[in-house]
């Protein structure tokens, strides 16, 4: 078979997959190099991972699969410096000013992004700002700052490394609905104002036969705003036990993905949020519920597989 990076690249397209660092030996090695022509961090990167006391820092797993990813000529993506969730306790649980919040913020997004500056292709700068009705969520940071976060962090970060491709990113925005719409006219806004802003990323945290029929068209309207768009977790998990019904519509729910991404030529690709089902952050979030990715557990590919691999 010919590799789906491969398939991908003949495209112009993207086919990713998040990455667990200690596990890049061996067949998950072999498979994350040959199949995929990009990486995420699965949690490497995250500030709770790479400053878990104040001051002191932990880069060595991030720094692992940015190198791992050179060697194959991978792009990474970075994921992620401003969320609500996976921050250190320090931050989390002290009591900041603004003007205190404001410089933790500015200096995490210069020191992070300054590290690997020209070495990664984009960067999920800020995740999972809404709630699902379209309001902001309350966090630490809208708490502190306003929405004008949102602005700050994306200046900080092109600031850092002009070439990254600057992204927001959130789950549930897959379809055109009420969240989707509020981050569509937060990036309109964000365009008019020039605070720099490339692209979004739809996490598509998908169930099996529940691909929003609105997708292509979400992505399209995002787009014709003059962004990227890019689907950055795509899984797509069923209640346990699999069967062959059940990983059938998985394959054609993967093929729906792939299809709508390759129809609209901003649509930078697709990374799928693990591509074995024996590294997939399903069956402990969600319980009962798993077989989301792409391979099973002993890494023999799915249906799914090979529905990716005839959309490409
Ligand atoms: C998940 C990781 O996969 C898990 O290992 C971790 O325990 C929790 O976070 N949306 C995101 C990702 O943006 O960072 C999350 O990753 C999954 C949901």
């Amino acid at each position: 078979d010919v590799p789906l990076r491969e398939l991908a690249a003949a495209k112009g397209r993207v086919m990713g997959t998040a990455v667990t660092g200690s596990k890049l030996t061996g067949t998950y090695g072999d498979l994350a190099g040959a199949q995929f022509n990009s990486l995420t961090p699965g949690n490497a990167m995250k500030w709770g991972s790479v400053e878990p006391t104040r001051g002191s820092y932990n880069w060595a797993e991030a720094d692992q699969i940015v190198n791992f990813a050179e060697a194959h000529g991978q792009q990474v993506r970075g994921h992620t410096l401003v969320w609500h969730s996976q921050n250190p306790s320090w931050l989390t649980n002290g009591t900041w000013t603004p003007a205190e919040l404001s410089t933790l913020l500015n200096d995490h997004i210069a020191l992070e992004v300054g590290r690997y500056k020209g070495r990664l292709k984009a960067w999920d700068v800020v995740n999972e700002p809404f709630n699902e009705d379209g309001t902001y969520r309350q966090t630490l940071w809208y708490n502190g700052l306003g929405t004008g976060y949102i602005a700050q962090a994306l200046t900080a970060a092109r600031a850092a490394d002009p070439a990254a491709r600057l992204y927001i990113n959130d789950y549930n925005v897959e379809g055109v609905n009420a969240k989707s719409t509020a981050l569509y006219n937060l990036v309109k806004s964000l365009k008019e104002q020039g605070v720099p802003i490339d692209g979004v990323g739809l996490q598509a945290h998908l169930i099996v036969g529940q691909v929003p029929s609105t997708l292509q068209q979400n992505i399209q309207r995002f787009a014709d705003l003059g962004v990227d768009v890019a689907i950055t977790e795509l899984d797509i998990r069923m209640t346990l036990p699999s069967d062959s019904t059940k990983l059938a519509q998985q394959a054609a729910d993967y093929k729906a993905v792939m299809n709508a991404c390759v129809a609209v030529a901003r649509c930078a690709g697709v990374t799928v949020w693990g591509f074995t089902d024996s590294d997939s952050w399903i069956p402990s979030t969600f319980p009962g519920q798993g077989a989301a990715t792409p391979y099973d557990e002993n890494y023999a590919p799915k249906p799914a597989y090979y529905a990716i691999a005839e959309a490409l």
